[in-house]
């Protein structure tokens, strides 16, 4: 009995030293000290025993108990604080590694010249009004003065909704929403997306605009000309000729279309202006009598102004870009340049 409680001690305390893990040494414990456990077996011989010799082998059964006892809640504890330490060590974050920084985006150059066209007119006094892009009509064609089946219409490549909605080709409806809305005077730009069933380098069905109006009394072609002058002076430089020639628009007359000294090769002729010297812009002319008509002004008593550009065909100018898919693919490449 001696001997069996001496190896029994022995072997447990080299199993307790060779166990790692919470969960083993707590097996360890239910095989040695738990109810159907060998210490537990050997106790159960003592009845057998000589009464003399019972005593002395009792204390011994209580000593190993003790002993393994202690050995295993040592053995407990050490592990448990392995077993932080290791959760610590890879659960570690460095708070001094760098951040990941978030990237900042640009804005288009669509948004950059309808902006700085804006605050140029802005500073002329000129408020911004808008209009939709869905549009009657009515407002798109008609009250502009393009009657039904009007040869004209077919200056611009219209997209149909159906029911007398289409698409805008232009922002010049905004004009008549404005002038219906309110009397003279009127000071307005309006910068929107508008539709044309075209699509090439120069070309997109989808494409920006600014139209301009000013109405009041006693305006002039004088003043059309000195306002566009500030403009593109403002935004190609100082020093930018410009020129109007004679056009048709069917709600401007005169109608002219205004171009300004090629900004590539200033008026000497080169790619760009295909040696004409000169760049087309926008187009403008004083606002037709029968547009009045429409919108009940008196024309006997007013008179005014508007005129209308492609943003596209701007920026491209401003920047020097070539192809204007370019303004459409958003590669961030591109985008970053602005
Ligand atoms: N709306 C015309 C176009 O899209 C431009 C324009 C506007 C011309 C205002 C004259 C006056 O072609």
């Amino acid at each position: 009995m001696r001997d069996q409680l001496e190896n029994l001690r022995s072997g447990a305390k080299q199993a307790i030293a060779a166990t790692s893990t919470v969960e083993q040494l707590q097996e360890i414990r239910i095989s040695l000290l738990g109810r159907k456990g060998e210490l537990t077996a050997l106790m159960k011989g003592l009845g057998a025993m000589d009464a003399a010799d019972r005593p002395v082998i009792g204390q011994l059964v209580n000593a190993v108990r003790d002993d393994i006892e202690s050995l295993l809640s040592s053995a407990i504890e050490s592990a448990q604080e392995q077993a932080i330490a290791a959760r610590l060590q890879d659960e570690r974050i460095d708070v001094s590694l760098p951040g990941r920084r978030s990237q900042k985006g640009t804005k288009h150059p669509i948004t950059l010249v309808i902006e700085e066209v804006c605050a140029i007119f802005s500073g002329l006094g000129f408020s911004v009004a808008e209009g939709p892009e869905i549009e009657h009509d009515w407002y798109n064609f008609e009250a502009l003065n393009f009657p039904p089946e009007h040869p004209a219409r077919d200056m611009q490549d219209t997209f149909f909704v159906g029911n007398n909605l289409l698409l805008r080709t232009h922002t010049s409806p905004v004009q008549i929403r404005t002038m219906l809305k309110q009397k003279p005077p009127v000071r307005i730009i309006a910068p929107g997306t508008v539709y044309r069933c075209d699509s090439d380098a120069t070309h997109s069905p989808m494409f920006h605009q600014i139209e301009g109006l000013m109405v009041d009394t006693k305006v002039t072609f004088g003043d059309l000309k000195g306002v566009l002058t500030v403009f593109t002076n403002q935004l190609f430089g100082q020093k930018t000729g410009v020129r109007l020639r004679p056009s048709y628009f069917p709600f401007t007359e005169p109608s002219a279309e205004v171009d300004i000294a090629c900004v590539i090769c200033g008026g000497k002729g080169c790619r760009v202006c295909k040696n004409s010297g000169w760049l087309e812009i926008l187009g403008a002319g004083m606002v037709d009598p029968e547009v009045y008509r429409h919108v009940q002004y008196d024309a006997e008593q007013i008179s005014g102004f508007a005129f209308g550009m492609g943003i596209e065909r701007i920026a491209m100018l401003k920047y020097g870009i070539s192809d204007m898919r370019l303004l459409f693919e958003n590669d961030v490449r591109f985008l970053r340049q602005f």
